[in-house]
């Protein structure tokens, strides 16, 4: 270690608890926090969307500077301002491109986010803090790599920098015109096929792939296979012919001060391993409270993001003419969901909802509060992904003493071991092959061993809650790479 702290900026367009659509907000939200413990200077630089003004700190108060930042011959004017109750964080302000209902999904995201991008580097001359790493995270965060590298380590400020390019998801990939170029300054020879051109068009991704020192992804499994067709999402080769040499899978963890059945003020009734069985109450007050039947049967959770990418289609397959969802529920069990996401999906599950009404709880929208309660009512959690870079919704689930019933990728592999009656280890149930028939089979095992073999359901149960993926852990990896980076 060296004498003065490392300094790490983390940089990123969703930070928890002040942003969050996904996965990504809640690891920037835990892992700066646990650097920070482990006597890491870390610091995040985040947009200020206007969602977040005034909820978390006094707006006024909280102003740092403000300057200018170039995008070709736009000249777009930043605020900054600072707050540092949980972690020093940095938050851009821009009326133009942060002050709307909605994170991503405009046309203009190539300049909104080249704009960010271009911002936190600017924001190093006006503050008394030059990072020895800077940390992007995802596609909005790709041209940074570039822009540090090729523009910005001339200037002897900069020429130190390194930057670690962690991908979340290699599913979104920051893809656009070539207008990107000219707010970027980029001349058109970036448009070739090893810098940052992808079929025509320019990609976010590549230039954080490309120009990062350091590539992470969220699991080993999932760096594995973000190198073959299957999931490599077009970037496969460039990831497994240039760019392996500087790739590493490092395992997400959870934040236990918020995940803590113990403590957890969302439950109904606390518990610990040692008190399982105040779980059950949790059940019978969730029933009563939305209406379910009042039983002591199998209660199959879901929380997450209600998009292609977590399993829905299997669900919608049948089984010998049987819809896999019926399947399901003829077997004595209540199905509890919460999550937004694709029209097609959510329909389902309004359907279900509407033929199954005493035993399914449906919710539609985003709620902590009501996902923590989820994993503490049910049974066995289910998450059959496509594909997991890591997962966070099993490893909560764990220690909630719900059994995670998953699809074997990704970080769900890595996390997940499937339980074996003889030796009495494992955690959860997992199925390989993408199909509504094997996930329903699992479920149908799951099912046996609640009914069955409960004595050997509690030990699954208990193999989970007693599983360690905390922070602490791959925080030490993390500072491992940064000091192999920067040394
Ligand atoms: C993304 C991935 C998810 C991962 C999260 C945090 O949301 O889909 O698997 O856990 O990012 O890294």
């Amino acid at each position: 270690m060296k004498d003065i702290p490392l300094k790490c900026l983390f940089v990123s367009s969703e930070v928890a608890p002040y942003a969050k659509t996904g996965g990504l907000a809640d690891v920037v939200g835990a892992l700066p926090k646990k650097l920070k413990e482990q006597g890491i200077d870390a610091r995040i630089v985040m947009p200020y969307y206007s969602s977040i003004e005034g909820k978390f700190f006094e707006h006024d108060e909280h102003f740092l500077t403000s300057y200018d930042v170039h995008l070709g011959w736009r000249i777009q004017g930043i605020g900054v301002y600072f707050d540092e109750q949980i972690v020093p964080t940095y938050f851009l302000k821009s009326d133009t491109y942060f002050s709307r209902p909605e994170f991503y999904g405009y046309e203009d995201d190539y300049e909104r986010f080249a704009f960010f991008c271009k911002g936190v580097l600017e924001l190093i001359k006006h503050i008394d803090f030059v990072p020895d790493v800077i940390h992007c995270n995802d596609w909005q965060t790709g041209p940074l790599c570039l822009l540090l590298k090729d523009q910005y380590s001339y200037d002897p400020l900069y020429a130190d920098i390194k930057t670690v390019y962690t991908i979340h998801n290699m599913k979104y990939q920051g893809i656009f015109g070539k207008e990107a170029l000219d707010v970027l300054e980029l001349s058109s020879d970036y448009m070739s096929p090893d810098k940052i051109e992808y079929h025509g068009a320019v990609s976010y991704m590549k230039a954080g792939l490309i120009y990062s020192d350091k590539i992470t992804t969220v699991s080993p499994t999932y760096a594995e296979e973000i190198k073959t067709f299957e999931y490599g999402c077009g970037l496969d080769r460039l990831l497994s012919e240039k760019l392996e040499y500087k790739i590493e899978g490092i395992l997400n963890g959870i934040d236990y001060d918020i995940y803590n059945p113990k403590t957890d003020p969302n439950l109904y009734v606390n518990y610990t391993y040692r008190s399982l069985h105040k779980k059950k109450q949790n059940k019978a007050l969730f029933q009563k409270e939305h209406g379910l039947l009042e039983k002591d049967c199998m209660v199959i959770g879901i929380v997450s993001r209600i998009t292609d990418q977590k399993g829905f289609d299997l669900m919608k397959e049948t089984i010998e003419h049987v819809w896999v969802m019926d399947k399901i529920m003829q077997m004595d069990v209540q199905l509890v969901v919460l999550g937004t996401g694709e029209k097609e999906y959510e329909d389902m599950f309004r359907h279900l909802a509407y033929k199954y009404r005493e035993r399914t709880g449906v919710f539609l929208t985003f709620n902590e509060s009501l996902a923590q309660k989820i994993y503490a009512v049910s049974d066995v959690f289910l998450m059959p992904s496509l594909f997991e870079p890591c997962g966070l919704g099993q490893l909560i689930a764990m220690r909630y003493g719900s059994v995670p019933i998953v699809r074997k990728t990704g970080g769900l592999k890595d996390t997940v071991i499937h339980y074996n009656m003889q030796t009495k280890t494992g955690t959860g149930f997992e199925f390989e092959e993408c199909s509504g028939y094997w996930m329903y089979r699992k479920i149908e095992e799951a099912y046996w061993y609640y009914n069955e073999r409960p004595e050997h359901f509690k030990q699954i149960q208990l193999n989970g809650m007693k599983k360690g993926f905390s922070w602490n852990d791959a925080a030490k990896v993390y500072i491992n790479l940064y000091q192999g980076i920067v040394e």
